[in-house]
């Protein structure tokens, strides 16, 4: 069973893609630390992200392992651990610009590919259903507000976390600031010539902005019920 959850950024992929992966004991796969990964990689070698080759060369050499460990998910790039490093806002500046370089791309569908090959997993990023896995059994493309969504990396910058407290508050400077930089991300995401951010033809459309983690999740269920019968 491959679950494919696609969506633009800060609209809860993460939160409701790791839940659904201990709640159906399914491997959580994220793609989008994958190409994080690359960015940090190639930032940390001080290479140029407009020398498309340079950066392809290094994601093809990288060795990227996402270890879900008991204590949450792990990034390892070559036997480091870039965990907390691939959410840093230079991080978050730049892996547009990287994960648009179409050889990028292909290193990393590879990988994908390659972790569900014998594993059934819930796979999360922009272009699950659309190209990495377009027999996905279950699509969902999962949307939120804007504002919901950058009040949700605002919060979790500041150490809170939306899906256990729903009251909680960002700073209302930062979360403006959050807020462009998402759509713009989202922007180039979206425009991008190689596997843009859009919703598979049979994806179903899910808006979590009024909706918590769990009732996301059980219309997942849902789906993945209809998929097996
Ligand atoms: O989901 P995220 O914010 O960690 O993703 C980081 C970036 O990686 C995002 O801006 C676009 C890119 N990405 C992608 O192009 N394709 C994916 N399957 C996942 C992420």
């Amino acid at each position: 069973m491959i679950v494919a959850i696609d969506g633009p950024a800060g609209s809860g992929k993460s939160t409701v893609a790791r839940a659904m992966a201990a709640r159906e004991h399914l491997t959580y796969l994220d793609t989008g630390a994958m190409y994080r990964s690359v960015t940090d990689a190639a930032l940390t070698r001080g290479l140029d992200l407009d020398d498309a080759r340079a950066v392809s060369e290094l994601a093809r050499d990288l060795d990227i392992v996402l270890d879900n460990g008991e204590q949450g998910p792990v990034v390892i790039v070559d036997g480091r651990d870039r965990t907390d490093a691939i959410r840093m806002p230079e991080v978050d500046a730049n892996v547009s610009k990287v994960a648009a370089i179409p050889a990028v791309r292909e290193a990393m569908v590879a990988l994908q590919r390659k972790a569900a090959e014998s594993t059934s997993v819930v796979a999360e990023g922009r272009d699950i259903g659309t190209v990495v896995f377009p027999a996905a059994e279950v699509k969902v493309f999962l949307t939120a507000d804007p504002s919901a969504r950058a009040r949700r990396r605002a919060v979790q910058r500041q150490g809170g976390n939306t899906a256990t407290d729903a009251n909680a508050q960002a700073n209302a400077e930062e979360q403006a600031k959050i807020e462009a930089e998402l759509i713009e991300r989202d922007r180039k995401d979206s425009t991008r010539a190689t596997a843009p951010l859009k919703p598979a033809e049979d994806a179903v459309h899910i808006d979590s902005t009024e909706l918590t983690v769990d009732e996301v999740c059980d219309k997942i269920c849902e789906l993945m019920e209809r998929a097996r019968a």
